[in-house]
């Protein structure tokens, strides 16, 4: 997953692309480039490298003037960290520069049938076929737009462009397919971004682009066409990113931010969506779908990674209070079985920055298949959010930490509100729907009471940094926070770890224990708990370090394991709520110790628009 952004318009635009790609690099970060173009001298000054980008300001040569400036910020898929593989690529001639986010599936083919024809290709990546066939089409006499809509028609697989070619110093194209591209349009001035960060460097107001569509932004103007070549209208919106959501304050990283915005985005995330009186939640973006709604008899979640695991806290209560046939289905895999979903399931997709291309896809599937599509999404207009029947947005802010965190409770939260939607249209009487709306709303203070503890959770990380291996262990609501705990950990600190059922411990995994190889158990006070604390005694007779988490006042634990962290008290079913804060806490804290760059893990991108 990489990031592009493009200006042109009236400004010097090295600084615009520059700022953008420092917004951009949570998209991946294992090398940058950029180009200018100065039309008064006529001149190409493109400096790209492996590194990031506060390496890159150092050597640059961020004087450069120009109005039109294209930049990109990569994650590896074909071809390794260097120079050469580094973005942009440009043709044999030297004219043609592109940026792209994606993979060009058919590129080998292309690239062969581009050397036979005697161009020479210096990088290993996929993506310098797009400048050489373009200028192989030029080659045949086509012109210069006819060439690009050509080469777009020819490549397939996911892709996101930026192309700039000297010949054609008024003119920026911007394209996608399968990859995420949005267009900001300000006062004659235009910028191209992966995602809204950027876009608000110059303006609000954004043209959203679908798969198949290509932008020609042509002295100081702009069309937007098929592949075919016919005219396709704009589609307008008003992004509301905040610059100062771009900004740590005064925390470290965003990661530790982020945790400690947990409450504040529950908060934002129910706002105006609880009718407690009622019990009741009131979601407009279900408004068009409730008839069908009512008519559903299967609810399938899709989603990767962390949006996975808060998708299979919902399995539960789905199940347990909605009455309604769930499943979590991971959206790389979804595609390849021969899924049982009809025009009577709910396909809901969970995802953060909605362009993760495995859940994309998955929705995409479902759709063909005639199943009604919902999407729980963070970033208002992304692909996820413009492509299912109906959506709720999480109000959790922008996310930049590579590692997801108040998405999660987010997600989570947002998933409350719709089995709550569903449920009283079914069996769940009002006296249920009110107290669980009533719980919802004091959690977030009861999240701000755990982060008080941050500090203890800190020097317990610290006390277990030299362990090279944990165990993450919960029932049946844990169970999905005990792998979210396990990602987190492995995601920031690069220590391997892994979840497992409580209940599935003794059929294998309890192999792993010894006094080298710790346990986080989630054991709050519940209907699993005793079961959960036999598994802790068969730890603990295996001389196996033991971390709990469990509910405030439960003093029994405190004798049988060697580190409690004491959450509040709140309904079974909002639990995970509360019991994954000391996890992303654990997490962070532990991977600071190991001097790790925690928002910017290795080897890890933010939107992972790649299947
Ligand atoms: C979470 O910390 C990871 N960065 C990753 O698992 C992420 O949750 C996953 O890629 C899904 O992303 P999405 O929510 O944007 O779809």
């Amino acid at each position: 997953m990489c990031g592009i952004i493009g200006y042109i318009g009236s400004k010097r635009a090295l600084p615009i692309v520059i700022e953008g790609l420092k917004r951009l690099e949570y998209r991946g970060y294992d090398s940058i480039g950029v180009l200018v173009y100065d039309q008064d001298k006529k001149e190409v000054y493109l400096e790209k490298q492996p590194g990031r980008i506060q390496e890159f300001v150092k050597t640059a040569q961020l004087d450069k003037e120009g109005s039109l400036a294209i930049g990109h910020t990569r994650w590896a898929t074909h071809g390794g960290v260097t120079k050469v593989n580094a973005h942009p690529h440009w043709d044999c001639a030297k004219k043609i520069f592109v940026v792209h986010n994606g993979i060009i599936e058919n590129f080998q083919v292309i690239k062969n049938s581009l050397v036979e024809k005697g161009h020479k290709f210096r990088s290993e990546t996929d993506t310098e076929v797009i400048p050489h066939l373009i200028e192989e089409f030029l080659k045949q006499g086509l012109e210069y737009k006819e060439a690009v809509r050509q080469s777009l028609k020819i490549v397939k697989g996911s892709f996101a462009l930026l192309i700039f070619n000297s010949d054609y110093p008024q003119l920026l194209v911007g394209a996608r397919f399968s990859g995420p591209l949005i267009l900001g349009v300000g006062d004659n001035e235009f910028i191209f971004a992966s995602d809204p960060t950027p876009i608000s460097l110059i303006t609000k107001n954004v043209i959203y682009l679908d798969d198949g569509e290509v932008v020609f932004v042509d002295k100081g103007s702009y069309t937007i066409e098929s592949f075919l070549g016919h005219e396709v209208a704009a589609k307008k919106g008003v992004i509301d990113f905040e610059i100062k959501e771009a900004d740590k304050g005064d925390f470290p990283d965003f990661m530790i931010k982020e945790i400690f915005e947990e409450p504040l985005a529950l908060e934002n995330t129910l706002r105006g969506r609880l009718i407690l009186q009622e019990g009741r939640t009131k979601l407009g973006g279900l408004e068009m779908i409730e008839e069908r709604l009512r008519q559903i008899e299967k609810v399938v979640m899709v989603a990767c990674g962390t949006a996975s695991y808060a998708a299979l806290v919902g399995e539960y209560f789905f199940e347990e209070y909605a009455e309604i046939t769930t499943e979590v289905d991971l959206a790389s895999e979804f595609r390849y079985r021969k899924p049982i979903i009809n025009d009577k399931t709910l396909v809901v997709a969970v995802s953060q920055s909605g362009e993760t291309a495995d859940t994309l896809a998955a929705v995409k599937e479902a759709k063909e298949k005639g199943a009604l599509t919902l999407g729980i999404v963070n970033v208002v207009g992304s692909t996820i959010a413009r492509t299912v029947d109906a959506g709720i947005y999480s109000h959790a802010g922008s996310e930049f930490a590579v590692a997801s965190t108040k998405a999660f409770t987010t997600q989570i939260a947002d998933l409350v509100l719709l089995m709550i939607f569903l449920a009283r249209e079914r069996k769940m009487s009002l006296v249920a729907g009110k107290e669980i709306l009533g719980e919802l709303l004091e959690l977030p203070e009861k999240m701000r009471s755990i982060l008080l503890q941050s500090d203890k959770i800190r020097i317990l990380a610290e006390k277990y940094s030299a362990y090279k291996n944990f165990l993450y262990l919960g029932r049946k609501y844990n169970f999905p926070v005990a792998l979210e705990g396990a990602l987190k950990l492995k995601e920031v600190s690069y220590i391997h770890a892994e979840a497992c059922p409580a209940g599935e411990m003794k059929h294998g995994p309890i192999a792993l224990i010894d006094e080298n190889f710790p346990s986080l158990v989630l054991a709050p006070k519940d209907s699993v708990y005793e079961k959960t604390i036999s598994n802790v005694q068969e730890i603990k007779a295996r001389k196996g370090k033991v971390i709990a988490v469990t509910t405030i006042g439960n003093q029994e634990l405190e004798r049988l394991v060697d580190d409690v962290i004491y959450i509040p008290q709140t309904l079974e079913m909002l639990t995970p709520l509360l019991s994954v804060i000391p996890l992303h806490l654990f997490a962070y804290y532990l991977a600071k110790k190991l001097g790790r760059d925690v928002d910017r893990p290795r080897n890890l991108a933010k939107s992972v628009t790649v299947e």
